[in-house]
């Protein structure tokens, strides 16, 4: 064998010792590491106001501190809220409603569907042209008439109307709050959550919050495709993958 040859061998030898060894230290690094060390938090943190900090609101709240964001929880009493901040650490503060919608790049809407309107009157300057995340579902019992009026109209119609002048997408509606606190990151698969929105830059905003909650995406269309995952609806009858729900939705079409 010529020089060459050996020297050509030698280094392939070289090569493979060296992936070895970088494969048996990534592998070491992901046995002592904390998870959230070995797989870096969220890129580009973001600065989340959350109006309504109830079930589906204080969840995500966890969620997102846990992904790198700045939240805000906010209360008409915020003194109730201080524990939670407290448990969720230095990035999480509270605040009142108003100064949620202030803090946020994002900020999520999560309060009974009654209170939408009187959300989108009172905080409209600080809402103005910043992506919202309405979870809120319209129940009679619950909402009076008004919740019988946006179901008619289509919710992410109704929910324009109340919320002007914001980047509205729906989101998170259809998960009960017990799976969305409990089956974050779930195995083998996540659980989809379907989204519909108008903006393109919004709707990417949210995809990108929904995978830092640890649940898997799914743009089903523009605001007046919200009705397909209103309460009731197949694509809201049950938790499924994000496989699933594709398939339920071109099965649709
Ligand atoms: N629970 C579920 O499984 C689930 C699942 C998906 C979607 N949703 C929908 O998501 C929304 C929130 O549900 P949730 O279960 O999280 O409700 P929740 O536990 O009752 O929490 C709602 C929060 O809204 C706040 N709120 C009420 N009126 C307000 C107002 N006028 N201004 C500001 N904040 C106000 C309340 O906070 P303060 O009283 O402290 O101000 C309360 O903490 C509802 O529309 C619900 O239908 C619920």
């Amino acid at each position: 064998m010529s020089y060459r040859g050996l020297s050509a061998l030698s280094a392939a030898r070289v090569h493979r010792a060296a992936l070895a060894s970088s494969l048996f230290a990534a592998t070491l690094m992901l046995i002592f590491i904390p998870l959230e060390h070995a797989f870096p938090q969220t890129v580009e943190p973001m600065r989340i106001g959350i109006i309504g900090t109830g079930r589906i609101g204080g969840a995500l709240a966890r969620h997102w501190v846990n992904a790198g964001h700045e939240v805000l929880v906010s209360s008409r009493h915020p003194e109730e809220l201080e524990s939670l901040a407290a448990e969720l650490g230095p990035r999480a503060r509270v605040g009142t409603p108003r100064e949620a919608a202030a803090f946020g790049q994002v900020v999520l809407v999560s309060v009974p569907y009654a209170a939408t309107p009187q959300i989108g009157r009172d905080y409209a300057n600080e809402l103005n042209g910043k992506v919202v995340l309405d979870t809120g579902n319209p129940i009679e019992r619950r909402d009076g008439a008004m919740a019988r009026e946006a179901l008619a109209k289509g919710v992410g119609n109704a929910s324009a109307e109340f919320l002007p002048g914001t980047r509205l997408v729906r989101a998170f509606n259809c998960i009960p709050a017990e799976s969305l606190a409990d089956e974050a990151n779930r195995v083998p698969e996540r659980i989809a959550i379907p989204l519909a929105g108008d903006d393109a830059e919004a709707l990417r905003v949210a995809e990108r919050l929904v995978r830092d909650a640890g649940l898997d995406p799914v743009v089903v269309g523009g605001l007046d495709r919200a009705s397909d995952f209103e309460l009731g609806k197949p694509l809201a009858s049950r938790l499924m993958t994000a496989e699933e729900m594709r398939q339920l939705l071109a099965a649709r079409r």
